[in-house]
């Protein structure tokens, strides 16, 4: 790489500190690696009272801030966290905002209602945060509606700031399906021109749409994976946004995410019973075992096991599984392990097939880091029936796992999951195109006749996943491309 930035990455959740879905997997890898790569990467996130504080253990004093949110000022403290060189976190701590149970919503899935001040805070104290160390950025990188704040700020109050004023901004949309929609009450806190209150900035129908004047202010648009960004500039898919990316032109593109090896590796997981590779996959047999045990399931290595990890939302196609998963199992040998939580009627709903198919189908409602790995491991098929999937990162655990992926063709689940052709034994998963529960029950069946009709095919399938990379170099490699594009276009 000729260019070296130095980016400010805006982000609401990072890994290890603190996750709820795959944008914490995301903001915790791609700085990681852009560091590697040369870049002066700052993330700056929430102090969250769930943060381990020994991982926040700094030999650095923190300090106060204040940042100016329209007319109002207001003081936080900084705590900064120096993982490399090149790589430091800044935790922006303000109590009133960040100490509550949940990052977005409490205990009972209620979303906290003062959501935009908190993030739109959070996005301008990165900003003062530059201003106030002297650090003079090159690239601002906002995440999802929660950040695309930052862009704006950029744009207007800091545009003549010297250490932001040239800087491009690039947003990442991890998820169309949350925009950051409230009601007009709140502009005037956020701090926003009078001005940009308008159809193509921030107004919708009235109210406020935080993502929508993120895509309107940034020089470059990603989503997480190249279908995604094609299906998103469609009106079935784009949430209504679909005529503000399709105005965007080639400033809008799809960069598939990585993963983090050194996190999702059967080879050296340090959360997984027994360790495994392509080269000596004896140890998979023992994490079954081991994962049967747990979900007090049948403890048969020749019955095929299907495991589920993920956020209980409508998007994840939980209600079409809810409608199929015991036609399945009334009809063909196969277990389920399955592992969410979320939505309080499908929590209850999973909770209760636990018991009514015991052996058969175990589940675990909560949020599980090391089960997940173990869901990964210890199973031989992972089902993803989306409804919608911006990229998904399970499935691609899952293929390094030797787990082979059913998945409904959508965003970057078809873009990471080949079809299995059972002409030559070639692919790497089971795909299925209708969001039906007929379209699951047929796609598992499929599955399931091949694990017990055509082993030798299950097993060359498991091989070629295994191998496939989807690393994060490469994919760091397209948002360098896309900064620099994004600098052109702010010089132009
Ligand atoms: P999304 O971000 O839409 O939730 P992804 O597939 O991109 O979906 O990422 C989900 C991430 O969150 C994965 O790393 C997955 O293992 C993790 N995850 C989701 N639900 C749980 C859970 N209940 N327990 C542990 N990990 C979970
Ligand atoms: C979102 C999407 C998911 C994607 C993740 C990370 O949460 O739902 O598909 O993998 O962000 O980009």
């Amino acid at each position: 790489m000729e260019n070296t930035y130095t980016i400010l990455f805006v982000v609401s959740e990072s890994v290890p500190f603190a996750k709820t879905g795959g944008l914490a997997d995301v903001a915790g890898a791609l700085p990681k690696t852009l560091a590697k790569r040369g870049h002066n990467v700052m993330v700056v996130m929430p102090y969250y009272a769930s943060i381990p504080r020994e991982l926040l253990a700094s030999d650095e004093a923190p300090f106060s801030m204040n940042v100016w949110m329209g007319d109002k000022e207001e003081w936080c403290l900084v705590h900064t966290k120096k993982i490399t060189k090149n790589l430091s976190y800044y935790f922006i701590d303000f109590q009133n905002y960040f100490f509550r149970e949940g990052l977005y919503h409490n205990a009972a899935m209620q979303d906290y209602l003062d959501n935009p001040k908190r993030f739109a805070f959070l996005s301008q104290a990165a900003m003062y945060l530059c201003k106030t160390l002297q650090k003079k950025i090159d690239i601002v990188h906002a995440h999802d509606w929660q950040t695309a704040p930052a862009l704006a700020y950029l744009k207007t109050w800091h545009a003549d700031c010297p250490y932001l004023g040239n800087a491009a901004g690039v947003l990442t949309i991890h998820n169309i399906g949350y925009q950051g929609k409230y009601s007009r009450e709140s502009y005037s806190y956020l701090g926003f021109r009078n001005e940009d209150f308008r159809q193509e900035i921030f107004e919708d129908y009235g109210g406020i749409n935080l993502l929508k004047g993120g895509i309107y202010f940034a020089d470059m648009v990603n989503t997480v994976s190249p279908t995604y960004a094609n299906e998103t500039l469609t009106p079935g898919h784009s949430h209504g946004l679909d005529h503000f990316l399709k105005q965007k032109g080639d400033q809008y593109i799809g960069i598939l995410n990585g993963v983090d090896y050194s996190e999702w590796d059967p080879a050296s997981d340090k959360l997984i019973p027994r360790k495994y590779s392509a080269k000596n996959i004896a140890g998979k047999k023992i994490c079954k075992e081991q994962l049967q045990h747990y979900f007090g399931l049948y403890e048969q290595d020749c019955i095929p096991l299907i495991g589920m990890v993920s956020r209980m939302a409508s998007q994840k196609g939980h209600y079409l599984l809810a409608d199929s998963i015991e036609a399945i199992v009334n009809n063909m040998q196969v277990q389920f392990a399955i592992l969410g939580s979320g939505d309080k009627e499908l929590e209850d709903y999973f909770a209760s097939l636990n018991e009514k198919y015991p052996g058969l189908i175990g589940v675990r409602i909560g949020y599980d880091n090391a089960l997940a790995h173990q869901i990964e491991a210890g199973s031989d098929f992972f089902i993803m029936p989306s409804l919608y999937e911006p990229c998904g990162l399970n499935q691609i655990y899952s293929l390094r796992y030797g787990t082979l992926p059913i998945v409904r063709a959508t965003g970057g689940l078809d873009d990471t999951v080949e079809q299995y052709d059972e002409s030559t034994g070639e692919g790497t998963g089971f795909k299925f195109y209708d969001a039906t529960s007929r379209a699951i029950y047929d796609t598992v069946g499929w599955a399931v006749s091949t694990w017990y009709d055509r082993q030798e095919h299950y097993r060359q399938m498991q091989a070629a996943a295994m191998k496939r990379s989807f690393s994060w170099d490469e994919s760091a490699a397209r948002y360098e491309a896309a900064y620099e594009r994004a600098l052109e276009i702010r010089r132009s």
